[in-house]
């Protein structure tokens, strides 16, 4: 976090070189932010379409088990490169968040799309219970496809073959848009809930897990001004449910 502004102010003459000091290198570090987003934005797009031939490759039926093997790596490291990207971005002041309207139901839609090799391979259930007549949310896109993956993707995670998966949108009382994604999967222990939003917190393998999605997709939500709540059941399953003020 930044200091308060009045601990920038210089005290004396000292202090006034360290301040010049200090706005130069933050503007370096402003500029290297730029940078790395424009430089991200353009890894994204190749990333993009590789994940989407990996996908159709895979939806091939009688491939040699051979061949599904190799596609099926290059499909799981695409996700785990593209979900590291879009995290960055996420940092980076370049991307409003709160900029653009957004149709929650199309993005949850395009984003089971994205996944349905995972949910085809783990043999997911999907339900899908979204209110037509919902009005649009103030938020980018990205941001909100970002936020849904993350939860999705952890969702699959949880389950084993066979688990389903309910996604439902519809509107409160309060005029805001309700987002739920819930699981039969494995469930959180009580002991874990309070950790799941922290940084670097995960209980996947190395490799797995960067213990930033949930971080990462907390800040999201609230760059949104929405809010995200999770109730879990130790091997009965976990439901987010994240709230969207609209336009
Ligand atoms: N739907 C879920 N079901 C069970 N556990 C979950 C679920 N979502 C998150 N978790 C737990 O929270 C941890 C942190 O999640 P996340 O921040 O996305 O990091 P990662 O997925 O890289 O481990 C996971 O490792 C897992 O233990
Ligand atoms: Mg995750």
């Amino acid at each position: 976090m930044d200091k308060p502004f009045a601990e920038h102010m210089p005290r004396d003459g000292h202090d006034q070189d360290e301040l010049l000091r200090r706005l130069a290198s933050n503007e370096k570090m402003a500029e290297l932010g730029r940078l790395s987003a424009g430089i991200i934005h353009e890894i994204n797009t190749p990333l993009s379409v590789i994940a989407a031939a990996s996908q159709m490759v895979l939806c091939e039926r009688d491939l040699p088990e051979s061949v599904t093997e190799m596609v099926e790596r290059i499909h799981q490291e695409v996700q785990r490169l593209s979900q590291l990207t879009r995290g960055i971005l996420s940092f980076s002041r370049e991307e409003d968040g709160a900029e653009g309207e957004s149709d929650v139901n199309l993005v949850l839609q395009e984003v089971l799309t994205f996944l349905k090799y995972e949910i085809q391979k783990r043999s997911t259930i999907v339900h899908e219970e979204l209110d037509p007549h919902l009005p649009l949310v103030k938020a980018n896109q990205n941001l909100l496809k970002q936020i849904f993956l993350n939860l999705i993707v952890n969702a699959l995670h949880a389950m084993d073959t066979g688990g389903s998966l309910l996604v439902d949108s519809s509107l409160t009382d309060n005029m805001l848009i309700r987002v739920r994604i819930r699981d039969t999967g494995t469930g959180i222990p009580p002991a874990s809930l309070d950790k799941i939003f922290t940084p670097f917190f995960t209980t996947k393998d190395p490799g797995v897990g960067t213990g930033l999605g949930l971080y990462v997709t907390k800040n999201n939500v609230e760059r949104l001004h929405g809010s995200i709540e999770v109730e879990s059941a130790e091997g009965e399953g976990t439901c987010f449910t994240l709230f969207f003020p609209t336009l």
